[in-house]
């Protein structure tokens, strides 16, 4: 396969906008169009901008013609991300000349929170600029711009967890939903945007996160992903920002829970209700995490933990809190006390000083985990990073040849973990109409990889038996049994 297409088929969430819509019979007074970018977080705001401009009477299209306030919900992690908001705002502007001059287009989540008012300056048809941590402010916001004036708020909080809200759940599918555990980032990797667009790291109050999970639940949904940019690190004290916790009495410090605690209540909620969460990062997983896996069924064997290079040196320039054997030494426990736990990962190859000896270490250490899936990226200067102090060195054909390697090994490893599946048995949560057939299901099975069915007399949200016989690197073929 030529490199093109490796790097083609490589994910990439900035290509991810999604338009995402209310139902049919919510439709009233004026109508707001959400397009979201970037990371499931990002897709899980959108849900709550869309409850509380629903309060305010708003319903959602999906025609921007029709709508009178237009969202774009952005990502700042990679420049490539930046760039296709940057061409979706060239976009609204054609519709607002030639087609719905009336509309009001904002600008929420990384990308406003990075630029603020530059944005306002740089692209004359923004009206709104709306960081993560402002979204109650969108009612007097928009408010502000129906009075003729251009309104911003990029304010970052020590406490908005957005808990009260409940989301509206959007262009779902009924089944599987996003719940937000954390907001925010402490680790201060040296290559991320994140600190710098998402502020200081807070949990969400237990009692409101179990409450989501059962009301989704009782409304027929099966599978729930608690979010955060770094769940491992969830710690619930009474409120406030994580920083904080040193200062928080003996009683608060006695009653606090972490991600462990979470997670076990959680699966409580309903042993069919699955649960998987995203993001875990290395440095802050504990066994205690894995433990909590293996005692519940219902929490998937499936754990999305980011690595980023294989070399402790460049682990060490990233600010990343472990080394090569530390990372190995968590997979080693994971393996231990989950034996078939699916593992994915996310990998910048070409980061600032990265030698052909660190890359061999990358592709050496993914040898050793035989990831189930990856997510591989170039390394992309950010500004105000501080790496963006250290010089982006590696030359454009060096990280394109270099990530073309991982991908191909990554491929190999999909691939063999599918085909090691050919022939078993596997429960398969019901999600969706497959995208290539009418007459097929899809579903996926604990270990987050997507099975496709003929769908028989199922309905979605059932758990099915699926006896696999055939795959690809990325989906796998059975019937029901
Ligand atoms: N350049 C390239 N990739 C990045 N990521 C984060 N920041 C950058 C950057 N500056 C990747 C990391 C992270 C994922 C969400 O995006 O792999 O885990
Ligand atoms: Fe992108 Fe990160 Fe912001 Fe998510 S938190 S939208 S991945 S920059």
């Amino acid at each position: 396969m030529s490199i093109e297409k490796l790097l083609e088929k490589n994910i990439d969430e900035s290509k991810q906008g999604e338009v995402l819509q209310l139902s049919e019979n919510e439709k009233s007074g004026r109508k707001m169009y959400i397009e979201s970018y970037g990371c499931q977080m990002n897709f899980s705001d959108s849900e709550i901008v869309a409850s509380i401009l629903h309060n305010e009477g708003f319903s959602t299209t999906k025609d921007i013609t029709e709508a009178d306030l237009v969202f774009v919900n952005t990502c700042s992690i990679r420049e490539k991300a930046e760039l296709t908001v940057r061409k979706r705002l060239e976009f609204y502007n054609s519709i607002k000349r030639d087609k719905n001059p009336g509309m009001l287009v904002g600008v929420l989540g990384c990308m406003a929170e990075r630029l603020k008012e530059q944005f306002l300056e740089e692209e004359k048809l923004v009206d709104i600029v709306v960081g993560p941590d402002s979204y109650r402010d969108l009612p007097n916001l928009i408010a502000q711009v129906e009075d003729g004036r251009k309104a911003v708020n990029v304010f970052l909080s020590l406490e908005e967890t957005y808990a009260d809200i409940s989301p509206v759940r959007l262009g779902g599918n009924g089944v599987t939903a996003f719940v937000s555990i954390t907001r925010g980032c402490d680790n201060m990797c040296t290559f991320c945007v994140v600190p710098y667009t998402r502020g200081r790291e807070r949990s969400r109050n237990p009692e409101s996160i179990l409450k989501e999970c059962q009301d989704l639940f009782n409304d027929g949904y099966r599978e729930i992903t608690l979010l955060g940019q770094n769940v491992d690190s969830y710690l619930w004290y009474g409120g406030g920002a994580k920083k904080d916790f040193k200062k928080a009495s003996d009683t608060a410090k006695a009653n606090s829970l972490n991600f462990a605690n979470l997670l076990d209540k959680v699966a409580q909620v309903n042993p069919k209700l699955r649960i998987r969460f995203s993001t875990s990062n290395p440095q802050d997983m504990g066994v205690d995490v894995i433990d909590t896996m293996a005692k519940h069924e219902n929490i998937c064997n499936y754990i999305h933990l980011p690595v980023q290079s294989g070399s402790s040196r460049i682990l060490k320039l990233m600010n990343r809190g472990y080394n090569r054997d530390k990372y190995l030494k968590l997979i080693d426990d994971i393996k231990q006390r989950i034996p078939d736990c699916a593992i994915s990962m996310d990998m910048i190859i070409g980061f600032c000083t990265e030698t052909e000896e660190d890359h061999k270490e990358t592709l050496s250490l993914m040898d050793y985990v035989t990831y189930d899936f990856g997510y591989m990226f170039k390394y992309s200067v950010r500004p105000n990073t501080p790496a963006a102090r250290m010089e982006d060195d590696i030359p454009e054909e060096t990280k394109q040849r270099r990530l073309a390697e991982i991908i191909e090994k990554q491929q190999a490893h999909s691939l063999l973990h599918m085909r090691e599946k050919l022939g078993n048995s596997y429960e398969v949560l019901i999600e969706g109409i497959s995208k290539k057939s009418e007459q097929h299901y899809y579903g996926r099975t604990t270990y987050n990889s997507a099975v496709v069915f003929e769908k028989g007399n199922h309905r979605l949200g059932d758990y099915v038996m699926v006896k696999i016989e055939d795959c690809t690197s990325a989906t796998l073929k059975g019937k029901v049994i």
